[in-house]
């Protein structure tokens, strides 16, 4: 059977090509972090849904999807560490995807090995997952890459269960346009799967996305079992500003978490979603001489430096001399603001626009000097 080349060379829109650009950047932090610490022997990158590696952009630009990326990533990384192991899985359900994959990728050296199979996600996941082990000390990603709602969670169990990390592409847009018409006895037992519950209780959901993402994290949050769980999830938005997916990161690794949110600030440019600048938020200095304090308009779908600005501001409202560790550590465990990005930028915020003040302070025991912020009170 002869396949289109429309087929095997897909396009991808900008929201795209910011998906393929954080996935190759976390996956070149995760990696280099990994192979740095001496207990991890190796690592085991798997897409289980990977296309053709190859896709035309909006002006007709042949553009590079995740799996060439991920994969020159990781061969540089297995060329540095070279008594470390890299691992790759390349699977499509589509064989003349992944025969168009297999020409474009680099060849396998002495630790840097590629398998390529064509068959259903669910097979492979089923094969690889009872061989996970704790004990090999091999650290695993698996990207979890669909068109479509459709989530397998049997196949996935295993990998919430050992030492990894697991990325899953929640493709929101399809539920939420297609739920309330949806007739066919195939698309109804997608819904049911992927959120696991009756078809009449999901119909309700309608458009609200909040609803979805509540369901995937109930679901998420059994899977990990008793693990210690982060999870940060970034939503796509295309060119009208229209919700296309969230990609989701689950790790039991703090460092992950933390290093996927700011990938995601930075990718992003400095904001939480792709969706495009509103044209309400004007960046302007507050006079606090003046009686009228100009409120920025929050947008959830999107937050900015602003926001995170905002936050400090109301947490630490009113305290003088605030290290600066303590203002960071505050952000490890937030959903979406990022830790160790855009410090600079959150620090000229809350002293442009919030009037917080920056000075040194000296310890008087270690004599050691640090830079601390003292915030205006709100009230
Ligand atoms: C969104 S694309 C993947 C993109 C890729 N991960 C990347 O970032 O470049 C989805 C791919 O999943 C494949 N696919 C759909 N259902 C599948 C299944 N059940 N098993 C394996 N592949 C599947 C499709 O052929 C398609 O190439």
């Amino acid at each position: 059977m002869t396949v289109s080349k429309a087929e095997i060379i897909t396009k991808a829109s900008p929201h795209t090509i910011k998906k393929f650009e954080l996935i190759t950047k976390y996956i070149e932090a995760w990696s280099q972090k990994l192979m740095l610490n001496d207990h991890c022997n190796g690592l085991i990158f798997i897409d289980c849904m990977c296309n053709s590696g190859i896709y035309e952009d909006q002006n007709g630009n042949l553009i590079e999807g995740t799996p060439i990326r991920v994969a020159k990533v990781l061969l540089d990384v297995a060329r540095t560490y070279t008594n470390k192991m890299v691992n790759i899985y390349f699977n499509d359900l589509n064989e003349a995807r992944v025969r168009e994959l297999e020409k474009r990728l680099p060849k396998d050296e002495r630790n840097f090995k590629i398998i390529t199979s064509s068959e259903d996600a669910i097979d492979l996941l089923e094969h690889i997952g009872p061989q996970l082990s704790e004990t090999s000390h091999y650290n695993y990603f698996l990207l979890y890459d669909p068109y479509d709602a459709r989530i397998e969670w049997k196949v996935l169990l295993p990998f919430f269960r050992h030492w990894g990390e697991v990325m899953i592409n929640h493709a929101l847009r399809d539920p939420m346009r297609a739920i309330t018409s949806a007739k066919s006895a195939t698309v109804i037992e997608k819904y049911e799967h992927t959120y696991l519950a009756d078809f009449e209780k999901l119909v309700p959901y309608g458009s609200d996305k909040n609803a979805y993402e509540k369901r995937i994290a109930k679901i998420i949050d059994y899977m990990k079992g008793n693990r210690r769980y982060y999870i940060a999830s970034f939503p796509f938005y295309n060119s009208k500003n229209s919700l296309q997916y969230d990609l989701i990161h689950c790790t039991s690794n703090i460092e992950g978490y933390k290093l996927y949110k700011s990938c995601a600030w930075k990718v992003f440019g400095g904001q939480s979603s792709t969706k495009g600048a509103s044209s309400t938020y004007i960046q302007t200095s507050l006079d606090f001489n003046s009686p009228e304090q100009v409120k920025m308009p929050v947008d959830n779908d999107c937050y900015t430096i602003h926001d995170i600005a905002e936050y400090l501001q109301n947490h630490f409202s009113g305290r003088q001399g605030v290290p600066l560790k303590e203002i960071w550590d505050l952000l490890v465990l937030h959903p979406i603001f990022p830790s160790d990005a855009f410090r600079r930028d959150i620090k000229t915020e809350l002293c442009e626009y919030y009037g917080a003040i920056k000075s040194k302070k000296t310890d008087e025991n270690t004599g050691q000097t640090q830079e601390v912020i003292s915030f205006r009170d709100n009230k």
